[in-house]
């Protein structure tokens, strides 16, 4: 079903202000996704009526608060098809996700001489955690590389495989500067052959597409619920034979069943990996942007943005002073990385801001891919739901005036 847009738009109270005295076109959802009022909502009424700690109380307001608590759980469970509520962790973000696992998971298994595996698309998540982890360790990092246009070349992973030797393969679902979608279960399937466990990041890829651990083949996976239109919380899903073998990453309360003077005993899972007390209306909050997006379909979402992309991309290559990176429409995911003759992603971005319009500019935590394409830095538009073909419009033709105020500066003499 076709997405209502301006209906959408409407549920967002950002969308009734103004930036530079024009109606604010949102490109930046990559970095950060706005909250419909539902999800405002929702934690406001957690703070107003039933706000106490959980897994505490004993009184009916603290039940309440575990109830809702836990109730967003399990609906982060059924976003992912996670059969088992237990494998699902809050974190604050995927970033904490992933370093739950590096460190966790990886100071036990990770021994001098192994091999961790990365992609040189990732994002400075999904790539530092195991970079200093190789370092602390003496294991190696291998990366798989990235093709000129924009695809992981995968004819080097068999290689890369050394069974034995190969312990982990971190892959994110979707390039946050590409846009790319790598083969991901085709990875898990090859890595787990080899012996390897699959972590997957999911920040990029969980707001814009159907993700299921099931069939993905991930071990691990983390998203962050910012991106999906919720607040700053995130969600580590693990297999939970791998979860019980690990020990915890933070220590403290609501994490241990029992403590005495000189030792402890780890609660169960979910709780062994959520020390201290939650984040608890965020929690709910994310229940909330959850039931908001998965009403809408994120079936449908994925066809949306299956219908921008292409369009922003036969616009954009209208602009012949503009070069895209990554890959063909067909193959990415809704974002558009560019760079502009003679013009700094800085630039662009500060124009475009002028117009009302938010695009995002550097190397968006992601350095290497910025090397490999040999750029220090790009412009970045991402959509989402509440963005259209009006918006790219906006952005074509402040995107061109941007190229003719450089052009005529670059002309003036001095
Ligand atoms: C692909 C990818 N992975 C991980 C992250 C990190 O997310 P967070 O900053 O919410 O931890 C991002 C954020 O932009 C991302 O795009």
């Amino acid at each position: 079903m076709p997405l209502d847009v301006p209906a959408i738009r409407s549920q967002f109270p950002i969308f009734q202000r103004e930036i530079n005295g024009k109606r604010l076109v949102y490109l930046d959802s990559a970095a950060s996704a706005q909250k419909p009022q539902v999800v405002i909502d929702a934690m406001v009424e957690v703070w107003s009526h039933s706000y106490a700690n959980v897994h505490r109380g004993l009184y009916s307001l603290a039940e309440e608060a575990t109830l809702a608590y836990e109730g967003a759980r399990a609906k982060f469970a059924r976003f992912i098809n996670a059969t088992d509520v237990g494998e699902i962790i809050h974190v604050r973000n995927a970033t904490e996700g992933i370093n739950l696992v590096a460190y966790s998971w990886g100071e036990e298994h990770i021994h001098e001489g192994d091999r961790i595996v990365i992609t040189e698309l990732e994002h400075h998540a999904n790539l530092v955690p195991w970079q200093q982890l190789a370092k602390r360790k003496g294991a190696e990092l291998a990366y798989i590389p990235v093709t000129d246009d924009g695809s992981l070349d995968l004819t080097v992973l068999p290689d890369l495989l050394e069974e034995g030797r190969t312990k982990v393969v971190a892959c994110s679902v979707m390039s946050n500067v590409l846009g790319t979608l790598p083969p991901v279960s085709e990875i898990a399937a090859m890595a787990h052959a080899a012996g390897a466990l699959v972590v997957m990041d999911g920040a990029q890829a969980a707001p814009h597409m159907p993700l299921d651990v099931q069939t993905l083949g991930a071990d691990f996976m983390a998203f962050s619920g910012h991106k999906l239109c919720g607040p700053g919380v995130g969600v580590l899903w693990g297999r939970r034979e791998l979860l019980e073998s690990m020990p915890p990453f933070l220590y403290g309360g609501d994490m241990i069943v029992t403590v005495k003077r000189d030792d402890s005993k780890w609660n169960v899972l979910p709780h062994k990996f959520e020390a201290g007390t939650p984040p608890i209306a965020e929690v709910v909050g994310l229940g909330a942007a959850i039931d908001y997006l998965t009403a809408i379909g994120i079936s449908n979402i994925q066809q949306h943005e299956r219908r921008i992309i292409p369009y922003a991309m036969a616009r954009l290559r209208e602009i012949p002073e503009i070069r895209v990176l990554g890959p063909a429409p067909s193959e990415r995911g809704a974002v558009v990385s560019f760079i502009m003759d003679g013009v700094h992603p800085h630039d662009i971005a500060s124009v475009l801001d002028e117009e009302g319009i938010c695009v995002r500019a550097g190397h968006h935590c992601a350095q290497p891919i910025h090397d490999r394409f040999c750029v220090p830095a790009s412009a970045r538009a991402s959509f989402y739901i509440y963005n259209d073909e009006e918006d790219v419009d906006a952005l074509v033709a402040a995107l061109r005036k941007t190229v003719s105020l450089f052009a005529r500066r670059q002309s003036t003499p001095r």
